[in-house]
Order: C-alpha cells, then sequence, then structure tokens
C-alpha cells in the first residue's frame, strides 16, 4: 500500500512546484486571496485546525449509538431534481448568505449518519422522469417513463392495461395504512404532480391530472385522473393531510378558485365538496383551508382529515412567494407531522420540495437553489419535531439534472456569479453551466461567446447559460444521494436501485410485503 501513496505525494509535488498557468496543462489553477466579501478564516492556515476538525468527526462517529429498534414514524423527503451538484451550489450559497465562504456549510441533511447513492434509470429509460422514479421510490417497483403506480407491464398511456388491479403498485403510503398508521403528501406542486401521485395514484399518464387531460384518448376505459383517485380512491381516500397546489384539477371549468385561477374538469365535478361530502359521511372532523392564514389557524386545533390547496397551480417559488397566503414547506410539513402524530401506532409522511426541479428546467440557478433550501429547512424542522429513536427520516431525489459546477474560483467566490477564470476566447464563464435549456445564447456578430458577466446575473430570473438551446432544460442519468437518520439508517448505506428505498424503508418501520425479513 505504500507505493502508491508515494505516486500520489509525489503528483501533488509536481502541482504545486508548477507555475499558476505553467507546464501541468490539464489544471490552470488560479491564484490569489479569497475572492471579496469573506475570507478564509484564519485557522484554516493551520493544519492542526483540520485535524482537530476531523478527530471530533471521528469521535462523533465512534460515540454515535446504533438506532436499531422500529421505526414507529416515517418521512420521507424527496427534493425533485435535486442532484449532487445542486446539493453542493445550494449549500454553498446558504454559507454565503450568513457571510461565510460557503464551502464549509452543510444543509440540515447533510449531517445525517448515513448517506448512499441510488441507480435512478427507468424500465424503458436511461434518464428517469418523475413518473416512474416515484413508482420506484414509493412503490418498489421500476416502470416505464411517464408511468404512476403501474409495473412496467404497463405501457406509457395504455388505457386498459392500467386497470388491471395485478398491474397496480402499491405504495408505502398504502403499506402503512394496512398496518394501522396514517399517512399524508406535502408538496409545493399540484397535489395531483407525478411525485406526489407516487403515493397514490394508478395510471399510465402523468399527464392525466384531470378528466380534461385525458380527453378522447381512453374513451370508454373507465380510466381515472388522477385527482379524481385521490379523493374516491384508497389509498388517497384516507390521507389525513394533503397539501400542496393544484386546486385547478378539482374544480370545474365553468368554476373560477379563490384565487381567480379558473377550473380544468369538464365532467362538471367539484372535488373539493366531494373530498368534504366524502368525509363528512363518514362521520370524522375535516377541513379545507386555501391560504397561510387559515392554515396557521387550522393548526391550533387540528381535524382529523385536512386539505390544504395553496395555489391554482404549483405553489408560488419561496423567492417570490406572498407570504400571507403560501405557507413555507417548513410550516406544511410541521403542520402535517402534528396531525399524523396523533396515532400512537404512527405514520409514512412524503414530503417533496417540487420547484428544484421547475427551476432547473427553466435554467434559473437562484430559483432552483433557494428551493432546495427550503427542503433543507423542513427536514430541520422535521428533525427538531421527531425522535431520532421512533422515527426515520429518509432524504433523496427522484433523478438529477444537468447543471455542473466548474472551473477554479477561488474560495469564497460568489456560488451565483462568473468564475474567476475566463474560457480561452478571453470571455467570462459562470461557475454554474448547464449541458442544455433555454439559457442558450448565440454568439455574438464577432463569433465569441456573450459576456454573461455584464449581464444581470443577479436577476433571480436570469437564466443561466446553456451549451445546447433547449425550451426545456433535461433531467441528467446521474446517481442521487441518499441521506438517513433513525431506527435502521445504516441500512440506506451504498449504491442501489432507486426501488429498493421503500422496501428499506418498509423493514425498518415493519411494514409492506417484506414483513418476512423484517428485523423484529
Ligand atoms: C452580511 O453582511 C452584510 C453587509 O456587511 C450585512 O448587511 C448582513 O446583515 C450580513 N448578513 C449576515 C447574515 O450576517
Ligand atoms: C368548459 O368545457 C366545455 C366542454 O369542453 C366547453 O363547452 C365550455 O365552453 C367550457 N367552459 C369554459 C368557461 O371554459
Ligand atoms: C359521529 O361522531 C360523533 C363524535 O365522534 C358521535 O358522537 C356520533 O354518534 C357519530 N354519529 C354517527 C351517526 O355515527
Ligand atoms: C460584495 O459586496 C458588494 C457590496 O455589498 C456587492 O455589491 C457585491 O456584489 C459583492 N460581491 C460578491 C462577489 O458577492
Ligand atoms: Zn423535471
Amino acid at each position: 500500500m505504500a507505493r502508491p501513496r508515494h505516486v500520489v505525494l509525489l503528483l501533488a509535488a509536481v502541482a504545486l512546484a508548477a507555475p499558476a498557468r505553467g507546464r501541468d496543462a490539464y489544471h490552470k489553477l488560479l491564484r490569489g486571496s479569497p475572492a471579496p466579501n469573506s475570507s478564509v478564516p484564519e485557522s484554516e492556515l493551520s493544519q492542526r485546525y483540520w485535524a482537530a476538525q476531523a478527530q471530533a468527526s471521528l469521535a462523533a462517529r465512534l460515540a454515535r449509538p446504533a438506532v436499531t429498534g422500529t421505526a414507529r414514524n416515517v418521512v420521507m423527503f424527496l427534493g425533485d431534481g435535486m442532484s449532487v451538484p445542486t446539493l453542493a451550489a445550494a449549500r454553498t450559497l446558504l454559507g454565503q448568505r450568513r457571510n461565510a465562504t460557503g464551502e464549509e456549510t452543510y444543509l440540515a441533511f447533510e449531517t445525517f449518519p448515513t448517506v448512499g447513492l441510488v441507480k435512478t434509470y427507468c424500465v424503458d429509460a436511461q434518464i428517469a422522469d418523475s413518473a416512474c422514479s416515484a413508482t420506484a421510490y414509493l412503490g418498489g417497483a421500476k416502470a416505464n417513463i411517464g408511468t404512476i403506480g403501474v409495473s412496467a407491464n404497463v405501457p406509457r398511456e395504455h388505457c386498459t392495461a392500467a386497470q388491471l388491479p395485478h398491474n397496480h403498485v402499491h405504495s408505502i403510503a398504502e403499506w402503512a395504512l394496512s398496518d394501522g398508521r396514517d399517512a399524508g403528501i406535502v408538496t409545493t406542486t399540484r397535489v395531483t404532480h407525478a411525485s406526489p401521485a407516487g403515493a397514490y395514484a394508478h395510471t399510465s399518464s402523468r399527464d392525466w391530472e384531470s378528466d380534461a387531460d385525458i380527453g378522447d384518448a381512453c374513451a370508454g376505459a373507465r380510466q381515472q385522473d388522477i385527482a379524481l383517485q385521490l379523493v374516491h380512491s384508497h389509498p388517497g381516500n384516507k390521507f389525513k393531510v394533503i397539501l400542496g397546489g393544484g386546486r385547478r384539477e378539482f374544480l370545474p371549468n365553468t368554476t373560477v378558485d379563490e384565487e381567480g385561477t379558473n377550473g380544468r374538469r369538464l365532467d362538471g365535478r367539484h372535488l373539493i365538496n366531494e373530498w368534504q361530502a366524502d368525509k363528512k359521511a363518514r362521520n370524522v372532523s375535516y377541513q379545507y383551508v386555501w391560504n397561510r392564514d387559515q392554515l396557521i389557524a387550522a393548526s391550533a386545533d387540528l381535524p382529523e382529515y385536512l386539505l390544504g390547496l395553496f395555489e391554482g397551480s404549483h405553489m408560488q417559488y419561496h423567492l417570490e412567494a406572498d407570504s400571507k397566503t403560501e405557507p413555507t414547506l417548513a410550516e406544511l410539513t410541521e403542520v402535517a407531522i402534528r396531525s399524523l402524530s396523533r396515532n400512537k401506532k404512527g405514520f409514512f409522511l412524503f414530503v417533496e420540495g417540487g420547484r428544484i426541479d421547475h427551476a432547473h428546467h427553466d435554467n434559473l440557478v437562484h430559483k432552483s437553489l433557494d428551493e432546495a433550501i427550503e427542503l433543507s429547512a423542513a427536514v430541520e424542522r422535521a428533525a427538531s419535531l421527531l425522535a431520532e429513536q421512533d422515527s426515520l427520516l429518509v432524504v433523496t431525489s427522484d433523478h438529477a439534472h444537468v447543471m455542473s459546477l466548474s472551473g477554479y474560483t477561488r474560495r469564497g467566490g460568489d456560488i451565483l456569479g462568473p468564475s474567476d477564470d475566463k474560457g480561452d476566447d478571453g470571455v467570462p464563464y459562470m461557475t454554474l453551466s448547464y449541458a442544455n435549456g433555454p439559457g442558450y445564447r448565440p454568439h455574438t456578430d464577432a463569433g465569441l461567446r456573450q459576456d454573461i458577466s455584464k449581464l444581470e446575473y443577479r436577476d433571480i430570473n436570469f437564466a443561466f447559460p446553456a451549451s445546447v438551446p433547449l425550451e426545456s432544460e433535461t433531467h441528467g442519468g446521474d446517481d442521487v444521494a441518499v441521506f438517513a437518520r433513525g431506527p435502521h439508517h445504516s441500512m440506506f448505506t451504498g449504491l442501489y436501485e432507486q426501488n429498493q428505498l421503500p422496501h428499506l424503508m418498509g423493514y425498518a418501520a415493519c411494514i409492506g410485503p417484506g414483513l418476512h425479513a423484517c428485523h423484529k
């Protein structure tokens, strides 16, 4: 083992001896003091600082007790499109907002004891969408792209195969209900969007959120739209909390919702009223809320069933949100946990930061990173409300995106700014950029790239540069991270297929189809 170490040291020595832009054609390392507006702490100059920090971290690992009881509660957090580079950039932004250099910061869940990696491909797709991946991480089976809660026997948009019960994939939310626990969903997207729908819907198309979307495609095939399934089918009709956006999918196109959005349904059904009528018929307490004030008021005396729809479509981006009407993801998470915690047997809760993905699709880095920071705040809130001994928290993503963090910028360099370096064309480039998307900019008349450092890149709607012009930036096929805390967290280590996640959560909680393998 000694020999390889020597080689590494030798290479390091050569790299240090080389001039900043010297003989090593591969590493044009930049020199100089830290970037303005932040300074590297003096303590970091001493190797003793780094050794002490590493030893403290080692001691914390050694002192950490094994948590091997049964998970009464499971909360799964999903950062839609929260790739590993998104995590690195978001934690740096979080630190820089606190006037630190940034890179050394941790998002709340990045301190969890176990980290793993999952492979996100789907049965018929190298790169996943949020539908087939939701079927994997909530239902335990990989499926075809665009399909939700059905096995890969069901081709996309196939009208009859999706009706066959043996093709239905049952989610961990349903496993929890079967065990007498409660279940709920929280998202910043429409509650009928692909990720949350993975908890309750069976459909061959993620696009069929209301009956208007199905149209004539499945005439006579009795395919129910996703909103109808949530209100009237098992397990959605048993969910104690449903919080997010998407009122329009529940309302007739002849009505306008509380904030002026037109309903989309063509069947004339008012599913928000029907949800209330169903609860009334079951003689259970219930409440529908549509803004933050009502949510806060309801949380003082929670009904048994709570439906909160805060927007006609997706909830507003946190950076632009009207704080009077829009609760934060952390607030939604807290209300959901307080509601579900009343069941002594426990619960399963799904919480999605769904718009990390949307902002990436538009190359809007600042909004995407801010949404990831909001997810971190929601995890932090949950971690403070639930005991490590009986509550499993799992944080992951459904698929990656194609944002990269590049260049040799100095420590503390503005994560949202240009690199310290320039291209060989003499034109600056951004530290964060995309392989594709609407941020593509044609070259100038002189045949050069546009100088983005002269553009308004601080604007939250600035589209970061992309190499290939595309109306919507694409997902990425790289692995995504999994962070776990609580009972059996160590089971989440390693590299594995995405559909293993609910099986691991089921093992820790002793629910689901694999009870023979339960640790009890
Ligand atoms: C960061 O520094 C700016 C400018 O000095 C100051 O206005 C702001 O309050 C500081 N923020 C934090 C979180 O310390
Ligand atoms: C609602 O949909 C029906 C059926 O497509 C259509 O005839 C009607 O014009 C729509 N109404 C509104 C207000 O959009
Ligand atoms: C409905 O629930 C209330 C409170 O739990 C109970 O007092 C009442 O008898 C129930 N009514 C019916 C018809 O079951
Ligand atoms: C440094 O701070 C100044 C003044 O607050 C600000 O205008 C500038 O954008 C900051 N630069 C970076 C790299 O954050
Ligand atoms: Zn997406």
